[in-house]
């Protein structure tokens, strides 16, 4: 006893010392690191603070080519009408021009109106053109189904840089359920609700239109991409919602009406530009544009070597409500050598959308 206290007097000062320096050094690059890595660390554990959404209720969705809607409606459950719904297809444009192309043509056979609204300013309140109306003679090819609003943009008062883009996207719905109420649209009409770059599939729109006794309120899945065709991410997207239009409680909201989903009926392609431009205009202009935390995430090069590489621009982790979900997500997306099942005019017109495609990851300025 008293020999092991002798011998550990006998070490402490110098021990003391290395400890005292060892904190010294531990401890501010912890502390750095913490406050550095905060956001990943939080990802990291969202397992552990978050719950997941209510489950949705998946609807199977048959198609192939060149099975009658009469026998599809069937396979569902539901009959064919005498003849078909019209559609009217709303979205809130920002500078998407070439999915909106892709989208429009995909669905422009299917669709009654075109509903567009688009602001001088993006949601955080830089000014922007009006690029839809600078670019309205690349859509002629639908122009007779156009119907066209725009909003005026937010004025941003010095120090109020901070007011919430939320409220902003708020005014956005307003203007666009005015907008839908002055397209023409009627009661049993149908009513799409998506970004520009969640694109439902031009069959799941026409089999919703033909059926009778569909929901009146109904989810689309649609398959996540980043950046182009070339990167699938997952196939949890289910924000877009087709509505049997009723003007007394139909309400454009870009969010959860129903558990209802209907499987496999789109592509939401995220960050899908042509431009590197057009990637630090959406990171500045992104609702979350707090997720640039650093100015160098707005450099062109490193925005296509990432792009190339398949991971994410924000350096983030990805957002799953389980560890087992998010450890296998974790990393670059895999390269897929797919084009099948793709918009129809995005593969006959593979060489204007190149970018888009397998292989093509690389970018103009
Ligand atoms: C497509 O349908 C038509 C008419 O039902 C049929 O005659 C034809 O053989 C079908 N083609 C294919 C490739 O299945
Ligand atoms: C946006 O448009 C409105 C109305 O046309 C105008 O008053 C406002 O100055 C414009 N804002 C910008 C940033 O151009």
């Amino acid at each position: 006893m008293a020999l092991n206290r002798r011998r550990r007097s006998a070490i402490k000062p110098c021990s003391r010392k290395v400890i005292f320096i060892s904190l010294l050094i531990v401890l501010p690059i912890t502390i750095i690191g913490l406050i550095n890595h905060y956001e990943k660390i939080t990802y990291f554990l969202r397992p552990l603070w978050d719950t997941p959404p209510q489950p949705l209720n998946y609807l199977p969705h048959y198609y192939a080519e060149n099975v009658s809607t009469d026998r599809l409606c069937h396979l569902h459950g539901w009959s064919i009408r005498p003849h078909p719904r019209r559609v009217y297809d709303a979205i809130i444009f920002s500078n998407e021009l070439d999915l909106l192309e892709i989208r429009w043509r995909e669905l422009l056979p299917y669709v009654t109106k075109f509903i567009i609204l688009e602001c001088n300013t993006t949601f955080t309140g830089i000014p922007k053109p009006l690029f839809f109306a600078q670019n309205r003679e690349r859509f002629r090819f639908a122009e007779g189904k156009i119907v066209y609003g725009t909003i005026p943009g937010k004025k941003l008062v010095p120090g109020s840089e901070h007011e919430d883009p939320f409220l902003f996207e708020a005014k956005h719905r307003r203007a666009m359920n005015d907008l839908i109420r002055h397209s023409g649209i009627s009661d049993g009409d149908l009513l799409i609700i998506s970004d520009t770059d969640e694109m439902p599939s031009h069959h799941a729109v026409k089999l919703l239109q033909w059926c009778e006794e569909i929901p009146m309120e109904l989810h689309l899945q649609m398959s996540n991409y980043l950046y182009s065709f070339e990167f699938h991410v997952d196939d949890t997207s289910w924000k877009v919602s087709v509505h049997v239009y009723n003007s007394k409680w139909t309400m454009y909201r870009h969010s959860r009406h129903t558990d209802l989903i209907l499987a496999d009926s789109g592509w939401h392609c995220s960050f899908c530009f042509r431009k590197l431009s057009d990637f630090v205009f959406k990171m500045k202009a992104y609702s979350h544009a707090d997720r640039v935390r650093r100015k160098d995430f707005l450099d062109f090069d490193r925005i296509q070597r990432i792009i190339c590489e398949g991971k994410d621009l924000f350096d983030m982790l990805p957002e799953e409500y389980t560890f087992h979900e998010l450890i296998k997500k974790m990393g670059p997306i895999p390269r897929s050598k797919s084009a099948v099942n793709l918009p129809g005019n995005l593969v006959e017109d593979a060489d204007r959308f190149r970018y888009l495609l397998p292989g093509g990851c690389l970018r103009e300025e």
